[in-house]
């Protein structure tokens, strides 16, 4: 999918902008602080009717004003779409597809945006609780059962929490939450092990190219329920079991210390464990390799590719990488960030447009 142009009113420090793009790459190029990354991210609400950086959407409308609207057109399978948000300081938010009124959910199931940002290129550095989001993120997008079982399992969770912490002997609810606790469970861990083994096989290909063919990728999950993979299919009856043995510790700890909410993956670069011995570089080649696998997990499971997002990205590789990078994307609509315009001097005139961006504004150099 692709998105053709977008009209943007009053959004953080774009106050009205219009652009037409490229079917292949555009690079927004400016000095800091400009709105590279306001634009990117309009284009991210646009398509998911969330910011990937913001949890009120009231901080996406511009200081001064009282509302915001973001407009484009949107091209899947030759079929085009007009996406029109709007979102105002009371609080409201109107979303409309071809002048249909529509919902968040309708939006986002139906679009399609991967976005890498420096902090992406934390992902192996950080702690636990993003991987687990990398994983999560992807696998609801293309798995509305697993969606609605993490949010169940979450539910339970915290409702298991409350009674830890006020546990008494009289009080036997729990084990009816341990059941529904552990068959939720046992259903995320084993989806997220099939996930897990997709995304390495592609994270581990791309990464070996953007490496020059020298660095192996190997991921592992790390479970709180199962030591390996041979466990996976008694994992119900493990979980049930680990639930119990924990039962004491948990009540001392107010909380349920096992389940897929402690869990991990585990990235090595070279059989060596990344987040210990790699370089910040090799660390952040990772990074990408298992963001771009979620491009290819969309593709096969739409058909199409998503639109890609890269802010600031660039800046943190060396130029070999930086153009494999871009290679790679070849094919696919990307929207990229820098705060100079190299990025054309790896691609075809024909294939990339520049912006340059200016106090909110945005300056198009027509190839
Ligand atoms: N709600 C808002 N209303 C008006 N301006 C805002 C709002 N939110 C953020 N800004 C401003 O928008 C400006 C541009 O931000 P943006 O993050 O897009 O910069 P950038 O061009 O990506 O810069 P950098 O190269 O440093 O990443 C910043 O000065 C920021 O303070
Ligand atoms: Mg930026």
């Amino acid at each position: 999918m692709y998105i053709k142009n977008i009209f943007i009113r009053d959004f953080r420090n774009l106050l009205n902008v219009q652009a037409e793009f490229n079917e292949n790459y555009n690079i927004f190029y400016g000095k800091n602080a400009q709105g590279k990354t306001n634009i990117l991210e309009s284009i991210y609400y646009l398509l998911n009717a969330k910011s990937h950086r913001e949890n009120s959407f009231i901080n996406l409308i511009n200081y001064d004003k009282n509302s915001s609207v973001i407009k484009g057109k949107v091209l899947k399978d030759n079929i085009s779409s007009e996406i029109e948000i709007a979102i105002d300081r009371n609080g409201k938010k109107t979303i409309k597809i071809n002048n249909n009124n529509s919902s968040n959910s309708e939006l986002y199931e139906q679009n399609y945006a991967v976005m890498f940002s420096p902090d992406d290129l934390r992902l192996i550095k950080d702690g636990p609780e993003k991987r687990r989001k990398f994983l999560d993120t992807t696998l609801c997008k293309i798995d509305f059962n697993y969606k609605k079982v993490l949010s169940q399992y979450d539910k339970l969770l915290r409702h298991r929490n409350s009674i830890l912490k006020n546990y008494s002997n009289y009080n036997n609810t729990i084990e009816v939450f341990d059941q529904q606790l552990y068959k939720c469970g046992a259903f995320i861990i084993k989806k997220r092990l099939k996930h897990l083994y997709e995304i390495e096989k592609t994270a581990n290909k791309i990464h070996l190219t953007m490496s020059e063919e020298y660095e192996n990728l190997k991921i592992l999950y790390q479970s709180s329920i199962i030591d390996d993979l041979s466990q996976a299919d008694d994992i119900s009856e493990i979980y049930k079991l680990k639930l119990e043995k924990n039962f004491t510790e948990d009540i001392k700890k107010n909380f349920t210390s096992i389940g897929p909410h402690t869990d991990d993956i585990n990235i090595f670069i070279n059989n060596k464990y990344s987040k210990k011995f790699s370089s910040q570089g090799q660390q952040k080649t990772a990074c990408i390799a298992l963001k771009l696998s979620e491009i290819e997990i969309y593709k096969n499971y739409t058909d199409q590719y998503p639109v890609v997002l890269l802010d600031d990205v660039l800046s943190e590789l060396d130029s070999i990488r930086q153009e494999k990078l871009l290679k790679l994307l070849k094919g696919m609509q990307v929207m990229l960030t820098d705060t100079n315009d190299n990025a054309k001097n790896y691609l075809d005139k024909q294939f990339y447009k520049l912006f340059e961006v200016e106090k909110g504004l945005i300056k198009t150099y027509i190839q």
